[in-house]
């Protein structure tokens, strides 16, 4: 005699550089897991068919649509969501105080998405040019269409980004200078 019931399977994540493990049903989407088995919702679901880019997150460091990616394939995997791109409770990244200080977003439910992707871009482009940014986002749909001072804040945070390692470099060549 078969049973309807699913074989569970057991998955091993390291979200936001905590490892994590579930016992889940292989259907059980990564969104899905993100959302209700560990609390980060974080992530946003809009349209469940890859097509609005509210549910981006990282895997092993690239973005991918966690609304049609299946827990179990993310098993052993690394993830980060928005919850994991601040340095610490105090700070939020470059990208998301850019995105505050432009007023980027209206409802947020596109913001977290947009923030992965921005990061994204920023990490393989760190001075890109208007049409580069909007090019990037173009995966990223938002409802209250508020486009304008999103690509603002993410050539405003690639500056800062920029900035952030200049001083950095200085402070690196004048230590080098005085030893
Ligand atoms: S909810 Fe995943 S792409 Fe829209
Ligand atoms: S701010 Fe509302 S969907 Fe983008």
């Amino acid at each position: 005699m078969t049973s309807n019931e699913p074989t569970l399977r057991t998955v091993h994540l390291n979200v936001n550089g905590v490892d994590v493990e579930r016992t889940v049903e292989p259907r059980m989407s990564l969104a899905d897991f993100l959302r209700h088995e560990i609390g980060l919702t974080g992530t946003h679901l809009g349209c469940e068919h890859g097509v609005c880019g509210a549910c981006t997150v990282m895997l092993d460091g690239a973005p991918a649509r966690s609304c049609i990616l299946y827990a179990v394939q993310a098993d052993g995997h690394r993830i980060t969501t928005v919850e994991g791109l601040a340095t610490s409770e105090d700070e939020l990244h470059p990208v998301q105080q850019a995105f505050w200080e432009h007023g980027a977003l209206q409802c947020g439910f596109c913001t977290s998405g947009m923030l992965i992707s921005a990061v994204d871009l920023l990490k393989r482009n760190p001075d890109p040019t208007e049409q580069d940014v909007r090019e990037a986002l173009s995966g990223n749909l938002c409802r209250c269409t508020g486009y304008q001072p999103i690509v603002a804040a993410v050539l405003d945070a690639a500056k800062r980004l920029q900035a952030g390692k200049a001083a950095q470099t200085t402070r690196h060549e004048d230590l080098e200078r005085t030893v």
